[in-house]
């Protein structure tokens, strides 16, 4: 059984699909949901579906990238995951923390990568006139919103369109994408999910 933690910034709508999905013959179960926020409003959820949590505020840890992640590490590490996804985590990792887990850690992103890497992803596509969006479940490496995919959703942009609509659009796609790709990639199928 695979051992899997969870980092959330938010709501952790993304988490709480994956909380959902890991049951019954999944090869994996959650085992620490993290914030970097200890106000995030997942951590009480992941805690009512009977997940440990941990938080660690990055504000205390001002202009010290390294220091906030040397003090998430330490619950992280104690969890002893086996893969690592970030789901809806809004903080940048140093390539030294990414290096330690490269190859187990996942990310999903609102966008159709490589189109439209870091933020603001639903306004850039509509500005562009794009035709279609989606979200990209990929594993992280240094480089922001780069590495391999592990999966892809398409959604239509619609006429009249704006941000707001076309994320709440493409959250629904997240929320079937990231699980069905956890799924795979837990039974050490790397083939791409596209939905
Ligand atoms: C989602 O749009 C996700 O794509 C991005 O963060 C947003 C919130 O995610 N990574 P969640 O609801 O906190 O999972």
């Amino acid at each position: 059984m695979k051992r899997v933690a969870i980092l959330i910034s938010g709501g952790g709508s993304n988490m709480i699909r994956l909380l959902q999905d890991m049951t019954g013959d999944h090869l994996a179960r959650p085992v620490l949901v993290a914030s970097n926020d200890p106000q995030a409003g997942g951590l009480a959820r992941a805690a009512q579906m009977g997940v440990p949590t941990a938080a660690v505020d990055h504000r205390a840890f001002p202009r010290d990238r390294a220091g906030f992640e040397q003090a998430l590490l330490e619950p992280l590490l104690a969890a002893e995951p086996d893969i690592i996804c970030l789901a809806g985590f809004m903080r940048i990792l140093t390539p030294d923390f990414v290096q330690r887990f490269q190859g187990r850690m996942l990310n999903i992103h609102p966008s159709l990568l490589p189109k439209y890497p870091g933020l603001d992803t639903h306004a850039r596509a509509i500005a562009a006139g794009d035709a279609q969006a989606g979200c990209t479940v990929h594993l992280v490496t240094p480089e922001l919103d780069a590495g391999p995919p592990l999966g892809q959703a398409r959604v239509p942009v619609l006429p009249g369109d704006d941000a707001a609509t076309l994320a709440a659009r493409v959250l629904v796609q997240e929320h079937r994408l990231y699980p069905a790709v956890l799924r795979r990639f837990a039974s050490g199928d790397r083939t791409p999910v596209t939905l």
